[in-house]
């Protein structure tokens, strides 16, 4: 018994690894998050399917109900393939799996994916970083625990590239705190539903993208490489 823990990539489904690819062919039972674009399975035209996907603030499966599904499916079949969103390890809950897993003495072969944080900023053409203008980005969620006792994110962050996963919620809340510690006029583009057909791109300021009307998922990403992605559109 053994559970790969599989990236999906951030949408479009051709952006899964090989190895990703290999591991479904031979899947018993797959799975699966609401993110992982679901043409994937199609790799997997023998498995068991099961979607234990969430929605922000209605939860279908409680993690700890989806680490037993995962626990039992593992002592059931040779091979599991545990199918997230983007890269199991970037707010995907995958090292939460893994520790589950691992209490029960099941192995786990993590297969990484593409983050959103990254694929969708560049397949829409905004480089991250950029020479002379950005050398380094931090990723952030936008959306923490409400229930964690003292916040974590404190929006002081250093990096020239800011890249805020699960930030749309609590966007002004969030843009205001930025705004404290980097200039209002700053730019900001939202990428909603990255990689994908329905792809949006939304550009404004720290100041007025709030104001903006925003579909989920998406992902902001502050600073002025978004002026570079403006320049190289032309
Ligand atoms: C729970 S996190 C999971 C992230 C995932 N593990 C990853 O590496 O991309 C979900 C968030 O990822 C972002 N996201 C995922 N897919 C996206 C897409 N296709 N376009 C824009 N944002 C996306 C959104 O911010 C969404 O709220």
């Amino acid at each position: 018994m053994v559970v790969h823990l599989v990236g999906a990539g951030p949408g479009d489904p051709e952006l899964i690894t090989l190895k990703a690819v290999k591991a479904l062919e031979k899947a018993e039972v797959v799975i699966y998050d609401r993110l992982a674009n679901e043409e994937i399975l199609k790799h997997a035209p023998n498995a068991k399917l099961i979607y234990v996907g969430k929605k922000a603030g209605e939860h279908y499966k409680t993690q700890e109900e989806i680490n037993e599904i995962l626990v039992n499916e593992a002592k059931t079949y040779d091979e599991v393939v545990r199918l997230k969103g983007g890269d199991p390890f970037v707010f995907g809950r995958g090292g939460e799996e893994v520790l589950a897993l691992h209490e029960e003495g099941i192995s786990v072969d993590m297969i990484p994916g593409v983050t959103s944080a990254i694929g969708v900023p560049t397949t829409a053409g905004l480089p991250v970083t950029h020479r002379g203008v950005a050398t380094s980005f931090t990723i952030v969620t936008g959306h923490e625990d409400p229930t964690k006792k003292e916040k974590q994110v404190k929006w002081d962050y250093t990096a020239d590239t800011i890249i805020v996963l699960m930030g749309i919620g609590q966007i002004k809340e969030n843009t205001q705190e930025m705004m404290k510690y980097r200039d209002p006029k700053t730019p900001v583009c939202i990428i909603e539903n990255g990689t994908t057909p329905k792809e949006r791109i939304v550009i404004g300021t720290l100041d007025n993208i709030s104001e903006k009307d925003i579909n989920t998922p998406a992902i902001l990403i502050v600073g002025n490489v978004v002026d570079v992605y403006q320049k190289m559109k032309n």
